[in-house]
């Protein structure tokens, strides 16, 4: 497949260049699908939730349409709702709110660290006491893995324990990284995860799943995701989604799920030569100790951010913001509750955050010529560097 290359770095994650060296392995599995015809919850659908369950330890997967679902349905799966604290981090995509809203729970927004961009745990715990002081009970915290990274679950799930919460991970952004050896899938009661194109491992349109060890609570989320009837279940007994993964997806996924291991060892790569090359213009990203990151981003912060995403646009570098507003500033969340202390990092974080081209298949001479900009961005603009929130 030839691609024309109009600028220095063609994509801020290249599909293409995956798609190149997929080969014909995807055509092959998309026209089996064809041929068998199941749609639906094929036996690629099987096949995959088996291959995603061995390759993280989970007991169960269960796959479904995309991860906003993922995460809605394990809230159901638990009877969350009206009257219930769900605890979400300000500082994340807005599907992590939005699945705790949907669920009829109130979501208490609680503030990240600056460092590793997660959860930070005292203002979860200053969060449980203003769900309280509100008559909310508090139930469930959603942790965000943002940019890739594991939060700490060895922190968060002390405070849960200590207040009967249920932890749910969002690994929307992390599927394939670990926290001291254990993968992401088995660091929480249940484990979220989206399989949209650009996440690390991602499929050609939507598609997520649940990875939880819990047999009941896998048994009911097998049915939630179709309408409410299990597998060889005569009738529908919950109220339940449309939320099944399509057997093409699925199809896709194992496929790609081949190359992952070798594209999280080229993304770690690129993230090493990135914070060798930018640490002394920038803050670069750190990981927890025990931590992997599958950077599903890699994102710095700095107090010159306009001046150099337009330094990158004018030298052909493609950047992003993840996120240009916290949860809490956004319109349909601006009366959500958060503790007394309120969320400074997160919204910090928001006017200082930009993120590089990340994706395996970036060549080292593109990375360089992407640090080599970044570089003479940061040093001819006058400095202000960038430090946490006081
Ligand atoms: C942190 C986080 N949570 C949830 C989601 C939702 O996933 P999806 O887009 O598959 O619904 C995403 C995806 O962008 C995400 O980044």
């Amino acid at each position: 497949m030839s691609r024309e290359r109009t600028q220095a770095v063609p994509a801020f994650i290249d599909l293409a260049a995956q798609r190149e060296h997929l080969g014909d392995g995807v055509e092959r599995a998309i026209s089996t699908v064809l041929k068998h015809g199941q749609f639906i919850l094929g036996p690629e659908v099987q096949e995959l939730e088996l291959q995603l369950a061995s390759f993280c330890g989970a007991r169960h997967c269960i796959s479904c349409a995309n991860g906003t679902d993922a995460l809605l349905l394990t809230l159901m799966a638990e009877g969350i709702g009206k009257g219930d604290a769900v605890f979400v981090p300000a500082f994340t995509f807005v599907a992590t709110v939005e699945a705790a809203v949907l669920s009829g729970a109130t979501p208490v927004f609680v503030d990240v660290r600056p460092d590793s961009f997660n959860l930070d745990v005292a203002s979860l715990e200053e969060a449980i006491g203003e769900a309280r002081k509100r008559g909310l009970k508090p139930r469930c915290v959603i942790a965000v893995d943002l940019y890739g990274q594991p939060a700490d679950y060895k922190a968060i799930g002390e405070i849960a324990a200590a207040h009967g919460l249920l932890v749910v991970a969002d690994a929307a952004q992390s599927f394939g990284a670990s926290l001291d050896d254990k993968k992401v899938g088995t660091l929480a009661s249940y484990t979220a995860t989206s399989f949209y194109p650009s996440k690390p491992l991602g499929c050609y349109g939507d598609g997520g799943a649940i990875f939880t060890d819990d047999d009941t609570k896998a048994m009911r989320l097998h049915a939630l995701r179709n309408h409410g009837k299990g597998p060889g279940r005569p009738d529908t007994e919950y109220l339940g989604l449309n939320s099944r993964l399509d057997s093409i997806q699925a199809a896709i996924l194992l496929e790609k799920l081949r190359l992952f291991p070798g594209e999280i060892a080229a993304r770690q790569a690129t993230a090493d030569r990135y914070n060798a090359g930018l640490a002394s213009v920038a803050k670069v990203p750190q990981l927890m100790a025990g931590a992997t990151s599958v950077w599903a981003q890699y994102t710095i912060v700095t107090g010159r951010r306009d001046a150099l995403a337009k330094a990158c646009h004018e030298a052909g570098v493609p950047t992003a913001i993840h996120y240009a507003s916290a949860l809490n500033c956004l319109p349909p969340y601006r009366e959500m509750p958060a503790g007394p202390t309120g969320l400074r990092q997160s919204e910090w974080l928001t006017e200082r955050v930009i993120s590089l081209p990340m994706h395996p298949y970036l060549s080292v001479e593109a990375q360089d010529f992407i640090i080599a900009t970044v570089r003479q961005a940061l040093t001819s603009a006058k400095p202000g560097v960038a430090h946490a929130a006081e």
